[in-house]
């Protein structure tokens, strides 16, 4: 880990960091719903957001994928392809949690129970291999990226990945990502937003994203620093 606190110490681009953290918190919280869920009652809600939680997650690997393995493909092709196979395993995951998600809809009332512990228990694997991955991303990966690339070209790297989403997907992302993130990091990703992104653009992250899922006392932070209205 000296690696990572000499890294740290020098506050170099955290391309990794962040958006894992929003994932770890969305992906505990959606395995503690699938855990409390009541599988007699309409399902609807819960495997809706499922789905839209699926999505994003399979929306990142790609991001990676064509952004920083694309990067990574010339200067380190053997690590490149070990992530592909970590990514690869994902899809396969997905692939069986799609299946259970059918089955349960689908399923006689009687089972739901049984078919609602299977689902939990797939999506339980799902997270902690994720949770493997991007340990092995942010202590293997990112020092590597940070040997070979700049900050500067590190810091191009994720403004491509900002702009290749659509204004839900950026909603959405950031929905996930500001509770997550310490005071720090939140005031410097909002920062560099107000700065760059349309006014118009740039409150609608406010509105939709910080404002809903922030606690009181983090959205009035935001205020007295001038970045809420
Ligand atoms: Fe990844």
């Amino acid at each position: 880990m000296t690696d990572l606190l000499t890294l740290s110490a020098a506050r170099r681009w955290d391309i990794y960091g962040p958006v894992h953290k929003g994932l770890r918190r969305a992906h505990g919280a959606m395995a503690t719903r699938l855990g409390a869920a009541d599988y007699g009652a309409d399902l609807r809600p819960l495997l809706d957001d499922l789905r839209a939680h699926l999505e994003m997650a399979a929306q990142h690997l790609t991001h990676e994928e064509d952004h920083i393995h694309a990067a990574l493909t010339a200067r380190a092709p053997d690590a490149v392809a070990e992530l592909g196979e970590q990514h690869e395993h994902h899809r396969a995951r997905f692939a069986a949690l799609t299946a259970a998600i059918a089955r349960l809809e689908h399923g006689e009332r009687a089972d739901r129970p049984g078919l609602g512990r299977l689902l939990y228990l797939e999506f339980s694997a799902y997270v902690a291999e994720d949770f493997l991955h991007m340990l092995h991303e942010e202590t293997v990966t990112w020092p590597l990226l940070c040997a070979l690339f700049s900050d500067d070209e590190l810091m191009a790297i994720e403004q491509a990945i900002i702009a290749s989403l659509s204004p839900e997907e950026t909603i959405a992302t950031m929905r996930m990502m500001l509770p997550a993130m310490n005071p720090a990091e939140r005031t410097g990703l909002l920062t560099g937003m107000k700065a760059g992104a349309p006014p118009q653009a740039y409150a609608a992250v406010i509105e939709h994203a910080a404002r809903p899922t922030l606690p009181l006392s983090d959205f009035a932070e935001l205020q007295r620093l001038g970045l809420a209205a």
